[in-house]
């Protein structure tokens, strides 16, 4: 007889910068009892760490040696909230809201070409994954992380409208940013992200593309829950 963790599935949600991944994973997950993760957050830590310890210098350039050299020291988890919401910790300490700053974001994808950073970080998403019932949003997941995930999903949309969610989002958050410089950094993260030799961002050949430029939250959701519902009734 199958065990409930073996109806249960992972599920794989890349795609491009800003691109609302986090928020149809999280809906997702929510909806069906999945965890979520969000491995972004992990690469947004590691890249706070190395902004902490000043690693990075002034003109965006990685110290990659002391960096690797601190791998052992970088310990992220993600804490529940009374909310229900997850936090990211580093070391214990809670970064939720200073991993998503545009400082972090301006040096978190040169953090994230570094092979050994990868390389730690995969593993520990794998090791999240082992008892799968997870959905996992990120570049590389349905690609590197979790190969023979039963649904994977590849989100896109137009850049100019993936930096007004982003712009929108920070501004409630009360960040003094431009769309200008929001704009700059969604265009300049995806070149970077497409171009690096290690797992570079790019559609895994059994992802479900989804452009969701004209779709509402609601929409979203309901397109993959679907999706996630098609899946599972296979497996009965
Ligand atoms: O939320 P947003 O789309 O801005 O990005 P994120 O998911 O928080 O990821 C931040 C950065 O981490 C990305 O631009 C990538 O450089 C890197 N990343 C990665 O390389 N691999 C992943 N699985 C997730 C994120």
């Amino acid at each position: 007889m199958a065990t409930k963790t073996e109806n249960k599935i992972i599920v794989a949600i890349d795609g491009y910068s800003s691109s609302g991944k986090s928020t149809m994973a999280r809906d997702l997950a929510s909806r069906v009892g999945y965890r979520y993760i969000d491995s972004g957050a992990m690469y947004r830590a590691v890249a706070l760490y190395a902004l902490e310890h000043d690693m990075i210098s002034a003109d965006g350039s990685v110290d990659e040696t002391a960096l690797i050299g601190d791998l052992d020291k970088i310990r992220i988890d993600f804490e529940l909230q009374a909310d229900g919401t997850q936090h990211t910790t580093l070391n214990g300490v809670d970064v939720e809201r200073e991993i998503r700053q545009l400082r972090v974001s301006s040096v978190v994808s040169p953090v994230a070409t570094i092979v050994a950073v990868r390389h730690r970080l995969v593993a520990l998403q794998q090791s999240m994954g082992e008892s799968r019932g997870i959905v996992m949003d990120g570049r590389d997941i349905g690609t590197t992380v979790f190969p023979d995930a039963e649904l994977k999903i590849f989100v896109d949309a137009s850049p100019q409208t993936r930096a007004q969610r982003r712009f929108t989002e920070l501004v409630e958050k009360g960040a003094q940013v431009s769309y200008a410089d929001v704009l700059a950094n969604v265009v300049h993260r995806d070149e970077v992200d497409r171009t690096r030799a290690e797992s570079p961002l790019r559609k895994a050949n059994d992802a479900i593309a989804i452009d969701n430029s004209h779709m509402t939250r609601e929409e979203q959701s309901a397109w993959l829950l679907e999706q996630f519902n098609r899946v599972i009734s296979r497996k009965k």
